[in-house]
This record gives C-alpha cells, sequence and structure tokens, in this order.
C-alpha cells in the first residue's frame, strides 16, 4: 500500500479506509483500557495524526509500549471517525512497524519547551519541532509564490554564477574562493582562475546582462556576505530574489516591489494559515493582523530627503544622530514605519555617497534613482535601484567609488551596444519569512545559518 501523507488524511474525507503512514511519535500516552495514543507527525502539516494501538497488536509490550518522542514508525490501520475532540479522523493501527527507537535519556528535543538559542546547536534535528516545520512550510511557500509571482509576469527564472570576480556593492565584504596556499603572498596567476576571486554579494550585474537582452528576468539564489553584522536580521550567507526589468525606471522598480510583496502576504494568508495561526498564537499576536492589513495595503513613498525632514521634526531621540548624507539606521527606518506612516514605506533617491556605483545619478547630481523598501518590524526588505545606462557617467562613478573600469568592462559593454534604461531590485529572502512568521531571529528561519564563528552542520 502507497504511503498516504498525514496532511492529506487529515483534510480527507471521514470515511472507513485501509491507509499507510510514516512518521516521528510525537508523544505516547497509554490508556487503563488496555491501548495507547500515539501523536504521529510527518512534516507534511502543522497538525500530527492520532494513532490508536491496542493492546492485542503482537509487539504492544515488546515495541510499542518503548516508543518514545522522536521513534520513526509505520503505520497501516483504519481511517475512523475521532472520538476525541482534537481532530476529525484517526487511525486505528493494525500494525505498528518500528524503523527506528529513540532513546530518551540522549534525545535533545525531549524536553516540551526548547529555547531557539539551544535548538540553533542542534539545527541538524531542530526542523522536527512544531517551529521549525511551520518555518520550513512558510518559507517554501513564499518561493513557490515568488516563482508564480514572476512566471505570471513573464519574468525568466535564470542562474547567476556563485563564485565571481566583481564585488557587486562594491562594499569589499566577499569571502575569497581561492586554491593557493594559506599564509603564502598571493600570486593570483597562479591561482585556479588565474585572478582573485570570491562569493558573490548579489547576482545583480549578471542579471544585468540577460535583462538587456531578454527584458525581464529574475535570479534566485544564495548571496554571500562577510561583514561583522552579528545581529537578528544579517547572515553571512542569504539569499536573494533579484528581477531586473529592461526598459524600466525606478517608479516601475517600486510598483514592482510592492506588488510583489502583497503577492506574498496574500499567497501566505491563503496557503499557509494553519502554520500562521500558530506562529500567531505562539511568536506574535499580531502577526495575522498585519498580514492581513499589509496584503491590501498602499506604500507611503517618500524621498530620503523627506525622510530625513521627517526624522529631524520627530520628538524621540535616537542614538544614532539623522543627518542629510548620512545612511538610515534600523531605528530611524522603524519610526518611519511604526509610528510615523504606520505602513510600509518606500523612501527614494538616496545620497550617492552612501549607494552603490551601478545606480542612476539622479539630475540634481546629489542623490541616485535608489530605492529601499521598509517593512514594520524588520526595516529593510529590498533594495533597488534604476541602473546607470550612460557609459560616461558610469565609468566616471566606477573609478569614484575605487573600483577599475577595467575589471567591469563586460558590465560597461551593456551600455556601449544597445544602451537601455533598465531596474531592478534584491529581496532579502530570510527577511520575508521572518516577517511572515513574526520569528524574532534570521538565524530560526534558514536551515542551518553562517554567521561569524558559525558554520557547523
Ligand atoms: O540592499 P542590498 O545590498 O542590494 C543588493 O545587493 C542589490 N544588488 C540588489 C539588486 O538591486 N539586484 O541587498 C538586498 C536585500 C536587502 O534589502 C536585505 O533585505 C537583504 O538583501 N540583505 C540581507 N539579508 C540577510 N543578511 C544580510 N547580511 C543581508 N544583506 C542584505
Ligand atoms: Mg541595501
Amino acid at each position: 500500500m502507497k504511503r498516504e501523507f498525514i496532511k492529506s488524511i487529515l483534510n480527507g474525507p471521514v470515511e472507513e479506509r485501509e491507509v499507510r503512514v510514516a512518521g516521528w511519535v510525537r508523544t505516547r500516552r497509554d490508556s487503563k483500557g488496555g491501548f495507547s495514543f500515539i501523536e504521529l507527525n510527518d512534516g507534511s502539516c502543522f497538525a500530527s495524526l492520532q494513532i490508536i494501538a491496542d493492546a492485542t497488536l503482537a509487539n504492544y509490550e515488546s515495541e510499542i509500549s518503548r516508543l518514545f518522542p522522536g521513534s520513526s514508525i509505520v503505520v497501516t490501520g483504519k481511517v475512523v471517525a475521532s472520538q476525541g475532540g482534537g481532530q476529525s479522523v484517526e487511525v486505528q493501527a493494525v500494525s505498528v512497524k518500528v524503523l527506528g527507537f529513540c532513546e530518551p535519556t540522549d534525545y535533545p528535543l525531549q524536553k516540551q519547551r526548547v529555547s531557539f538559542e539551544r535548538l540553533r546547536e542542534v539545527a541538524h534535528l531542530r526542523a522536527r519541532t512544531n517551529t521549525f516545520g511551520a518555518v520550513t512550510r512558510v518559507r517554501h511557500a513564499l518561493a513557490m509564490a515568488t516563482h508564480k509571482f514572476f512566471d505570471d509576469l513573464g519574468f525568466y527564472y535564470i542562474n547567476t554564477p556563485i563564485i565571481t570576480a566583481s564585488d557587486c556593492e562594491g562594499a569589499g565584504e566577499m569571502f575569497q574562493v581561492t586554491t593557493l596556499e594559506l599564509g603564502k603572498k598571493p600570486d593570483y596567476e597562479k591561482d585556479f582562475f588565474r585572478q582573485k576571486t570570491g562569493l558573490t554579494v548579489s547576482g545583480q550585474l549578471a542579471a544585468e546582462c540577460f535583462a538587456c537582452s531578454l527584458g525581464n528576468v529574475y535570479t534566485f539564489g544564495p548571496t554571500f556576505r562577510a561583514e561583522n553584522s552579528n545581529t537578528r536580521r544579517h547572515l553571512a550567507e542569504f539569499w536573494m530574489v533579484e528581477p531586473e526589468m529592461a526598459f524600466a525606471d525606478l517608479a516601475d522598480d517600486a510598483d514592482m516591489a510592492e506588488d510583489y510583496l502583497r503577492y506574498l502576504f496574500n499567497y501566505v494568508l491563503e496557503n499557509c494559515m494553519e502554520d500562521l495561526e500558530f506562529f500567531n498564537k505562539r511568536i506574535d499576536t499580531t502577526l495575522l493582523a498585519s498580514l492581513r492589513k499589509l496584503a491590501g495595503s498602499e506604500f507611503k513613498r517618500i524621498t530620503y530627503t523627506e525622510a530625513i525632514a521627517i526624522l529631524e521634526q520627530a520628538t524621540v531621540s535616537f542614538e544614532y544622530p539623522v543627518k542629510w548624507g548620512a545612511d538610515l539606521q534600523s531605528e530611524h527606518e522603524r519610526y518611519l514605519t511604526e509610528v510615523k506612516f504606520e505602513c510600509p514605506v518606500t523612501v527614494t533617491d538616496y545620497p550617492k555617497g552612501i549607494k552603490s556605483f551601478y545606480m542612476r545619478l539622479n539630475e540634481d547630481d546629489k542623490t541616485v534613482a535608489a530605492m529601499d523598501v521598509l517593512l514594520p518590524h524588520v526595516g529593510e526588505i529590498i533594495g533597488g535601484s534604476q541602473r546607470e545606462e550612460r557609459l560616461d557617467v558610469l565609468s566616471a562613478r566606477i573609478e569614484e567609488a575605487g573600483l577599475s573600469c577595467d575589471d567591469y568592462w563586460w558590465y560597461r559593454d551593456l551600455r556601449k551596444f544597445g544602451s537601455v534604461p533598465h531596474a531592478g531590485f534584491g529581496l532579502g529572502f530570510e527577511r520575508i519569512v521572518q516577517f511572515c512568521t513574526g520569528m524574532q531571529n534570521i538565524r530560526d528561519v534558514i536551515a542551518f545559518p553562517r554567521t561569524p564563528g558559525n558554520a557547523e552542520f
């Protein structure tokens, strides 16, 4: 008999039929009436399936009575209407085959509640917990929604290199990739790629090449930053969704970013309600209300210069000074989204000095056509811009940034041969998972987080 997912059994008809299920025991309760209740979870959905194992089963004494949380079993039995209140159906076991026992003394998930900090130390097992199962399913839904959103709009999904010789953000935060011996003075002529290379910080430059050929494309992959930020919003390895549109300006870019975010909120509300209800109960009691609000909400759009004026007039005192020319800090972003406007805010036209070389220089010569989309609680979720399509301006900006025009010869070629206005953005995938689950720490929304001092598993 083919194995069925617990999800399909729980959502299926309340009628007697034979099934086969497999999973991990969450709990076992023995009743005085001569049978046991086993809560079985297979990860297919949040809920567990109740199995009734009768004492008349041949292995009841020898095996079933030794089933502790974490044990893996295969059950064949009959779906019957549930006697208890918790769920509509349960399974009356005909056979319970033990695949693997789990000794309670050693199993780290024994205790009812284990802290998220502790769970990071047993990240290989934490996907078995309610929270990480739910995070994983919501993360999956957000990835599927991403592909569906862009596919429906006619964007092509492309895959861009992980190993690269160009620092897209020009921030010098690249992890180096080399086969040279440690400790020696590097001779890059002898290195594997015969030049200095690193792990990509963004797929954007490659995506631009394809946008300037195919029109609309997006890349969705891992990106790496060797920035020493130990915050609840930063990872050294994170995933980014980067769409790039030809024949588009900053306003088109902001429109698409806002549509995409609303699409994601609607998608999880439609597809992940069981998991969202759990997060709303256990992690953040405002989650469902804020997702519902944002799913239909307009975003406030202001320029950086307007944002600075608002922050200067704020009656609260900030730790970091507010000054035209300085980057917005997390506390400033939170003030704009949570206090001033109480909605997502798209800030545009930042000073050129704090943004990357590829962003299009505005007429004022002081600002660039950049945008950051800010969400309440998580702050910056999206960073994007209209790209500089004028060769002379781009070359000057590369030099100004202390980079070399020669290194970016192919990127500059796009501006030599049929240059077109184009724009795009990057969405931090873990940050959107954080936002849609209410999880406080970004380390708890990715399978195996990489942060300073941490690459276990
Ligand atoms: O603003 P960023 O640096 O933009 C870019 O990399 C552009 N090249 C994107 C583009 O235009 N194609 O990063 C984009 C987003 C941020 O808004 C943030 O959500 C996320 O990536 N992000 C991080 N997420 C987790 N950990 C980090 N260390 C992150 N750094 C950026
Ligand atoms: Mg940014």
